[in-house]
């Protein structure tokens, strides 16, 4: 029998501060006339000391699983697709994973900036679909407010934090993700890029001094390119899908700029009432940006079962791509809440008795090879 691979559960999750662009006409020499005419933003939300990349993935996380049947420990898989991770390692996922109690589930990370989240969701979709895995947890999440240059007015001026996350469930209704396009180019790393921190340029005074840890942008190449791939993988993916642009009822573009949004709708002959924008408030959270968009469709009924979407986005990598996808009816959970609320407690014990062990095991041995 087919198999399928539905969207059971989304949700996400932004920090509560706002930064508007009248905050930021305070710190950088800018306008709220000039933010919001170049780029749409009016206000972005910025991570609390408290937060981390890790926090808002798990409390987006946990969000999607409430609509499901599902419980963290049924996960088969958790992705987060960051461009802002909380370590180099472990992974974020993994912090995640045993934040939300996932205790069957493998964890990883997917670096391909604001096209992270198109790129997890169309591997886990193509897991399922082949039967290797059921289902998954896929989260796109960002503290970019960690990585910016607040004294750089070219970039600090677009970036937010938040996180949005999809459940991926295997079904042998046709529909779920039906097309994936998947692109990248290279040689283009150095117009979007935190240039120092890894391998190559490991954190030093010089690094510092020389602001190499923030976010380095070239806007216009950028801009360039985003709006000839825009539709371009619009087009290539619902082709593959063997839909026409007619067929697509809502589409999801990335959401770092809506004149980017606009040229994409342009290129495509199609009017901007059939794409989500809330960039407004929100800024470009990355790899984010796309499922906060799609649970705000959502619960703006802008979205209802039977219908296709395509999601798009691109970023550093250079990379890009795109999903089309039908819609599915979700099953009510009215238990999920309390159930996952319960078992988040539990992980939380788990875990802290995991480490207490592991400490335990070590002075054992630690004695044990003294002898
Ligand atoms: N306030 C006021 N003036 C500004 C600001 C600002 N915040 N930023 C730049 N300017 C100035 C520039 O210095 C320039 O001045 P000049 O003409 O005296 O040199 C002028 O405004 C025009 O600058 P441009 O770069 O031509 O402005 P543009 O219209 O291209 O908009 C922007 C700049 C918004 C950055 C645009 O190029 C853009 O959106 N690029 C794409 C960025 C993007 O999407 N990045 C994310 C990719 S996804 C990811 O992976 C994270």
């Amino acid at each position: 029998m087919t198999r399928y691979a539905h969207i059971t559960g989304w949700g996400m999750a932004v920090p509560d501060a706002i930064l508007t662009n009248a905050d930021l006409e305070g710190m950088v020499d800018t306008t709220d006339e000039w933010i919001i005419s170049r780029t749409g933003i009016r206000e972005r939300r910025i991570a609390a000391k408290t937060d981390s990349t890790a926090t808002l993935a798990a409390r987006a996380g946990r969000k999607a699983l409430e609509s499901t049947t599902l419980s963290a420990r049924d996960l088969d898989l958790v992705i987060v697709a960051s461009a802002s991770p909380e370590h180099l390692f472990p992974a974020t996922a993994c912090l995640v994973q045993d934040a939300l109690g996932a205790v069957r589930a493998g964890a990883f990370d997917l670096s391909a900036a604001c096209s992270g989240f198109i790129y997890a969701v169309h591997l886990a979709s193509q897991a399922i679909r082949t039967g290797a895995i059921n289902n998954a947890l896929i989260i796109g999440a960002e503290t970019l407010s960690r990585l910016v240059d607040w004294e750089d007015r070219e970039t600090c001026v677009l970036f937010g934090d938040g996180a949005g996350a999809f459940v991926l469930e295997a079904g042998t209704t046709p529909g779920g993700v039906l097309a994936g396009v998947l692109r990248s180019d290279g040689s283009g790393g150095s117009l979007l890029a935190v240039p120092a921190g890894g391998s190559r340029l490991p954190a030093s005074i010089d690094t510092v001094e020389r602001r190499q840890h923030t976010i380095q942008m070239n806007g216009r190449e950028v801009y360039r390119f985003a709006t000839r791939v825009m539709a371009s993988a619009t087009r290539q993916v619902v082709a593959d899908a063997g839909l026409t642009l007619d067929d697509i009822e809502l589409f999801v573009p990335h959401q770092a700029n809506l004149r980017i949004i606009e040229a994409a709708a342009r290129g495509l002959h199609l009017p901007m009432e059939r794409f989500m924008v809330n960039i407004e408030r929100y800024g470009n959270t990355s790899s984010a940006s796309i499922p906060m968009a799609v649970c705000e469709a959502v619960q703006q009924g802008r979205v209802r079962p039977g219908d296709h979407l395509v999601l798009v986005g691109f970023g550093a990598g250079l990379t890009w791509g795109a999903l089309a996808l039908q819609w599915v009816e979700t099953r009510p959970a009215p238990a999920a809440r309390t159930r996952l609320s319960l078992w988040t407690l539990f992980a939380h014990l788990r875990s802290l008795v995991l480490r207490v062990w592991r400490r335990l095991e070590g002075l054992f041995w630690g004695s044990a090879s003294d002898d």
